[in-house]
């Protein structure tokens, strides 16, 4: 883990609440791998006291920054969409662990929902730039306005699909309908899904089913972020006792969906 005192390039609204932050991270860019993410103190102030995680959504090994894409939710990411450039973070990173890679020519389905979207787009832009173009983006959101304008979306894959709650884009109906319907087109994929709790369930499920591999990136409200506080744990199919639960700073937050204890639902 690097900690960084991170100058910002630029914090603009993409969507509507999203914003895009790119910071010069040089050290932290060199290491940073799909799936895992950055803890950012938002201010200098004692309060919020609280570092906010975020995935890296992209990342320029050359030029030495990192992109992180985030929603305006509570206090942390409000002050966050409040930063100017030249403003400089303390960023720590890179945290957790990733996706593990697909099989050579192996076809990857990325489902994202909401604000799920962003470990998806790093990891398709890099399979694209390893030459792996067997890559297919679901990404559902609540309405039009919530979705990312769609180059940043074809930069992480050839083919998006996608899917609004409201029906006022794409597919009218859940994100997870995409993904049963890619599941059923296309043997020995590989799925890789971020987003709410349900839809990873359902995710889960769906490739459970039809014996499909599954990786899920998790979210959990982090205090520390690297393993000491144990306040981010996860329920696990397997172990006994505390033995059951791991920590998604560390551990996670990308775990096989089979390792994980779904909610019956
Ligand atoms: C590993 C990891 C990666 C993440 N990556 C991203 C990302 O790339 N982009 C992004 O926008 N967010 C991401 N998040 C979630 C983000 O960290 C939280 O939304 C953020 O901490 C909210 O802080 P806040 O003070 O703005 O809002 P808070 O006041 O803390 O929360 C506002 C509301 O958001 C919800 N919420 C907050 N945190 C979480 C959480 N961890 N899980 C589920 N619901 C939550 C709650 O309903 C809460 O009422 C990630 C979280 C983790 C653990
Ligand atoms: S947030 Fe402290 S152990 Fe995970």
């Amino acid at each position: 883990m690097l900690d960084e005192r991170a100058p910002i390039c630029f914090n603009r609204q993409v969507a509507e609440g999203f914003y895009r932050l790119r910071l010069e991270a040089p050290r932290i860019a060199t290491q940073a791998e799909p799936g895992q993410f950055a803890s950012l103190r938002v201010s200098d102030q004692l309060v919020p006291l609280l570092r906010i995680p975020l995935s890296f959504c992209a990342v320029d090994k050359q030029a030495g920054t990192i992109d992180l894409l985030y929603e305006t939710r509570g206090p942390k990411s409000r002050l966050l969409s409040q930063a100017q450039p030249q403003q400089t973070l303390s960023c720590l990173g890179p945290l957790g662990r990733g996706f593990v890679p697909p099989a050579p020519g192996q076809r990857v389905v990325l489902v994202g929902g909401g604000i799920g979207l962003p470990p998806l787009l790093f990891m398709g832009a890099r399979l694209r730039q390893q030459g792996h173009e067997e890559v297919v983006l679901l990404a559902g959101a609540r309405s039009a306005a919530k979705h990312l304008p769609s180059g940043e979306l074809q930069a992480a894959a050839p083919q998006v699909r996608l899917a609004t709650d409201d029906g006022s884009l794409g597919h009218g109906g859940l994100v997870t309908e995409l993904l049963a319907e890619e599941l059923e087109a296309g043997s020995g994929s590989m799925v890789c899904a971020c987003g709410p709790q349900g839809m990873m369930a359902a995710a889960a499920g769906l490739c459970r089913r039809r014996e499909v591999s599954c990786q899920v990136s998790l979210e959990e409200y982090m205090a520390c972020g690297f393993g000491v506080c144990v306040g981010c744990v996860v329920e696990t199919a397997s172990g006994e006792g505390y033995g059951r639960y791991q920590r998604i700073c560390v551990e996670g937050p990308v775990f096989d969906a089979l390792q994980v204890r779904w909610e019956e639902g």
